[in-house]
C-alpha cells in the first residue's frame, strides 16, 4: 500500500490563501501568466485551479506564452510523445528566458511526479524556477512566493499524491460547460498505465462538496457539467457515506442542470444501476465512453483490465437495450507486448461488432515502473504503426456509417459558439457528443437547441435550426 489518502484541513487552506495575498504584494511578483497544458480533462481542470490560484494573486492570462511572466507547464506522461512534446517546448522557453531573464518557468503535473523524471530535471534543466507535483498542486502559492522571496529555483516533488483539497479558486474555460471532479486517483494498476503512479489512491469527494459545486454552477448559467474521475464508476466506494455513482449522477441532476457527462466509466465496473440511472434520467447524455483496450481475451488478462471480451460485450447489450439510442465511444492500444497478428485481429472484430461513434486509438507505449514495461515481446514500432493504420481505416468508416445515418433526425444541440470556418456558423454538440455546425445567431449561443441533421462530414454534421 503506498502513501495514505489525506484531506487538506481549512486551516492548511487558510494558510494557502495567505500565501496568495502575499504574492499578490510582492513587489517582484508575475503580472501575466500563461498555462500550457497536456493530457486529460483532469489536468485541464486542474490547469483551471491553477488560473484561479494565480488570478486571486493579481495576475492575468497573458495573450503569447513568450509575452507571459510566468509559464506553467502542465504535464502528462501517460505515453512517451506526450513527455516529449512538453520537454520539447519547455526546453524551448529557456531560449525566451535567455533575452527576459526575469521569466519564470514551471513544471508540474503527472510527468514531474515520476521520481526519477524529477531528479532529470533537477539536473538538465537548470533554468525550471518552479516544479511541484500532483498531490501538493494546492501548495503553489507557497512555493511561488518562497521562489520569489529566496531568488532560487523551488523544486517540491514528494510522495505527497494522495490528497484531497477544497475551495481552491478555480477560473473556468467556459461558461456554457464545467468540469466537476468526483474522485481523484486510480487503484486498478493496468499493466500499462502510469497513472496510479502518478496520480495516487483513489479517493472520492463527500458528496455535498460535488453538490455545492454543481449548485454554484447551475447558478452561474452553466449548462452542462461533466464530473471526473479516472473510474468514476468507484465513486463513494473508498468511503463511509455510502452514495454510489448513479446515485451521485440522480443528485447532480437535481440541481437543476440541463445536461451531464462522465468520464471515465470501467468496464468491470458499469452497474445496472447506473444503466437504469442514465435510462430514467433526461440530464444524463446519451453518451457512453467506455474504453475497452484490446477484443482479446489473453491481452485484456495481460493488461490486467479484469472482464473478459464476453462481459464487455455484454455491459453494451444492457446498455442498448436500456438506451437504443445511446453512442459509445472506446479507448484502444495496439501492440501490447506480446500483440499476435491474430490477437490484433480479435480487436478489429470488435470495433466492427460494436460500432462506436469515434475511438482514440494508440500505439502501446512502455511506461518505466509500470508491469508490462518489462513483459517480453515489445512489437517492432513498423508492425504497431501498420496495426493502428488499419485500426484507424476501420474505425473511420464506421464513423462515417454512423455519422451518414443521422441525416434527417434532430439532434439536441447544446450551441457552444461560433464555428472556426464562419461567423454566421454556430458550432455545438449533440447529446451522442457530436459536433454540429449549423447556421444560426448569437443569441442560441449557451442553449440546447433541436437542430435537424442534414449532412455528414469525416467527424462532424451539418444541421438546420428546427424552428
Ligand atoms: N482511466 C481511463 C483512461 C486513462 S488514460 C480508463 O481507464 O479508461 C487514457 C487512455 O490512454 C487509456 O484508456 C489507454 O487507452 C491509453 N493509455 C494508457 N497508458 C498507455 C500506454 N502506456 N501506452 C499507450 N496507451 C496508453
Ligand atoms: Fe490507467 Fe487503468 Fe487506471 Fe485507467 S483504469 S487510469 S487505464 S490504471
Ligand atoms: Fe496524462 Fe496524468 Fe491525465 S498522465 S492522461 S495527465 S492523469
Amino acid at each position: 500500500m503506498r502513501d495514505e489518502i489525506r484531506r487538506i484541513t481549512e486551516e492548511e487552506m487558510a494558510r494557502q490563501r495567505g500565501f496568495m495575498r502575499q504574492v499578490r504584494f510582492h513587489p517582484d511578483r508575475p503580472h501575466t501568466y500563461f498555462i500550457v497544458t497536456y493530457g486529460c480533462q483532469m489536468n485541464a481542470h486542474d490547469s483551471e485551479t491553477l488560473a484561479g490560484m494565480l488570478e486571486d494573486m493579481g495576475m492575468t492570462p497573458a495573450a503569447e506564452r513568450t509575452q507571459a511572466d510566468i509559464v506553467l507547464h502542465n504535464t502528462c506522461c501517460i505515453r512517451d510523445n506526450a513527455e516529449r512534446k512538453a520537454l520539447g517546448n519547455v526546453t524551448w522557453l529557456k531560449e525566451i528566458k535567455r533575452e527576459r531573464p526575469e521569466l519564470m518557468i514551471g513544471v508540474c503535473g503527472c510527468m514531474i511526479q515520476q521520481e526519477e523524471m524529477a531528479k532529470k530535471l533537477l539536473r538538465q534543466y537548470p533554468f525550471i524556477d518552479l516544479a511541484f507535483g500532483t498531490g501538493n498542486l494546492y501548495r503553489m502559492p507557497e512555493y511561488l512566493l518562497e521562489a520569489l522571496e529566496n531568488k532560487e529555483r523551488v523544486i517540491r516533488v514528494d510522495r505527497e499524491e494522495s490528497t484531497i483539497a477544497e475551495g481552491l479558486p478555480v477560473r473556468r474555460e467556459s461558461a456554457i460547460k464545467a468540469y466537476i471532479n468526483v474522485m481523484y486517483g486510480c487503484n486498478n494498476y493496468c499493466s500499462y498505465c502510469i497513472v496510479p503512479y502518478v496520480r495516487g489512491r483513489e479517493r472520492s469527494r463527500r458528496t455535498e462538496d460535488v453538490l455545492l459545486e454543481a449548485e454554484t454552477l447551475v447558478k452561474s448559467g452553466v449548462k452542462e457539467i461533466m464530473l471526473l474521475g479516472q473510474n468514476v464508476n468507484s465513486y463513494g466506494l473508498d468511503s463511509e457515506e455510502g452514495v454510489s455513482f448513479a446515485q451521485l449522477l440522480h443528485r447532480v441532476s437535481q440541481t437543476g442542470i440541463e445536461r451531464i457527462r462522465f468520464m471515465t466509466s470501467h468496464p468491470k465496473d458499469l452497474s445496472d444501476e447506473l444503466i437504469a440511472e442514465m435510462a430514467s434520467n433526461p440530464a444524463i447524455a446519451p453518451h457512453l465512453h467506455l474504453p475497452v483496450q484490446s477484443g482479446n481475451d489473453r491481452i485484456l488478462h495481460e493488461m490486467n483490465r479484469r472482464y473478459t471480451v464476453e462481459h464487455y460485450l455484454e455491459r453494451v447489450q444492457a446498455l442498448r437495450r436500456a438506451l437504443p439510442q445511446i453512442g459509445l465511444t472506446t479507448d484502444l492500444i495496439v501492440a501490447f507486448p506480446g500483440e499476435t497478428e491474430a490477437e490484433f485481429q480479435d480487436t478489429l472484430s470488435l470495433v466492427r461488432q460494436v460500432r462506436y461513434d469515434s475511438a482514440y486509438t494508440f500505439i502501446y507505449s512502455p511506461r518505466k515502473g509500470t508491469r508490462a514495461a518489462e513483459m517480453p515481446g515489445q512489437i517492432d514500432p513498423a508492425v504497431a504503426s501498420e496495426r493502428i493504420e488499419r485500426l484507424i481505416a476501420v474505425q473511420e468508416g464506421i464513423t462515417g456509417e454512423i455519422l451518414a445515418g443521422m441525416r434527417g433526425s434532430v439532434a439536441q444541440v447544446l450551441v457552444e459558439g461560433a464555428s472556426r470556418r464562419s461567423a454566421k456558423q454556430l458550432t455545438g454538440k449533440s447529446g451522442r457528443n457530436i459536433n454540429v455546425n449549423f447556421a444560426g445567431n448569437e443569441a442560441d449561443i449557451g442553449k440546447i437547441i433541436p437542430v435537424r441533421i442534414t449532412g455528414a462530414g469525416s467527424n462532424t454534421l451539418r444541421g438546420e435550426k428546427e424552428e
